[in-house]
C-alpha cells in the first residue's frame, strides 16, 4: 500500500541527533508545556511524563492524527489543530518549544509577531526554546538551484523502500528556500512534498528576542557532535 503524505513526512522528518535528550533536560521541572508545530508528536511523546500537561499544536490535521495514535497515558496530552501565527490561548506555559526548523516554516513578516505572541504565552520566568539550522551571512545573491542526482536518503518503510530526491531553490536576497522532495519506489513516483523555509542568520536571533522583551537569551550551536543547529533558550 502506498504510504500517505503524513506517513512520508514522518519517515523523512526524524529530528536532529541529540535533540530529544536536550529538550528533555531543558524541560526538567516544567509542568505545563506547549510545542508549536508538533508534527506527528515526536517531541511531545518524548516529554510525556506523569503530572505534566503538554499541548501539541500543528496546522496539519493528518500529522496530528498520527500523533494522537501513539498517545501516551503518562501525561495529559492535548492536540490542537491551528496556525501558530494566530496563537491565542487562555493558558500560560512554563516552556514553549519550536523545534527542528519549525521557525523557518513561518514567513519572514510573521516571525516577529510570533515571537511577541510566544512571550505573552509564557509565565514570568518561563522559557522559550527553539532550534533551527544554522545559517551564516553569505555574500551570495540571486537564486540558486540544488538538485542532487542521487537520493538524499533512502527510507525503509512497511510499504517498501523509498528513495527521496531533493530539488531546492534558494533565494539569497529574500532568505528563503523552496524544497521539493520527490518520493520514488524504484522508477515509480509515489509522492511529492514542498516546503517553503524563510531562514534567519545566526546573529539575528538574540537582538530580535531581546526586542520582544525576553530577559536573557542563550544561543549555542548543536546538540552534541553535530553543529548544524542554532539552539536558543530565551527566558521571560
Ligand atoms: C519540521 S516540522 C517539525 C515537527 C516537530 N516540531 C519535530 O521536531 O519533529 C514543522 C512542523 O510545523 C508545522 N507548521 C508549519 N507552519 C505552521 C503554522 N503556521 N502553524 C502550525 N503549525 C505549523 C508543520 O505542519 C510541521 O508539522
Amino acid at each position: 500500500m502506498t504510504p500517505t503524505p503524513a506517513e512520508l513526512y514522518r519517515a523523512l522528518h526524524r529530528g536532529s541527533p541529540g535533540d530529544l535528550s536536550f529538550y528533555r533536560q531543558a524541560c526538567e521541572g516544567a509542568e505545563h508545556i506547549l510545542e508549536l508545530g508538533c508534527g506527528y508528536g515526536r517531541l511531545v511523546q518524548a516529554l510525556a511524563q506523569p503530572g505534566r500537561q503538554i499541548i501539541g499544536l500543528d496546522q496539519d490535521e493528518d500529522l496530528l492524527k498520527l500523533a494522537a495514535r501513539t498517545e501516551s497515558n503518562q501525561a495529559e496530552l492535548r492536540w490542537v489543530c491551528g496556525d501558530m501565527c494566530a496563537l491565542d490561548l487562555e493558558e500560560r506555559f512554563d516552556r514553549i518549544l519550536l523545534a527542528f526548523n519549525t521557525f523557518y516554516c513561518v514567513p519572514q513578516e510573521q516571525k516577529r509577531p510570533l515571537l511577541e505572541s510566544i512571550y505573552r504565552h509564557l509565565r514570568p520566568g518561563g522559557h522559550f526554546i527553539m532550534d533551527a539550522y544554522s545559517v551564516s551571512q553569505s555574500e551570495f545573491s540571486g537564486i540558486e538551484q540544488f538538485c542532487p542526482p542521487e537520493p538524499i536518503v533512502t527510507l525503509s518503510l512497511e510499504a517498501g523502500v523509498i528513495d527521496v530526491f531533493e530539488d531546492s531553490q534558494e533565494d539569497y536576497d529574500r532568505k528563503t528556500i523552496q524544497v521539493t522532495y520527490g518520493f520514488y519506489a524504484g522508477q515509480l513516483k509515489v509522492g511529492s512534498q514542498s516546503i517553503q523555509h524563510a531562514y534567519w542568520y545566526d546573529h539575528e536571533f538574540q537582538p530580535a528576542l531581546k526586542d520582544c522583551g525576553f530577559e536573557s537569551v542563550a544561543q549555542t550551536l548543536g546538540f552534541g557532535a553535530e553543529l548544524t543547529q542554532v539552539v536558543i533558550t530565551a527566558r521571560r
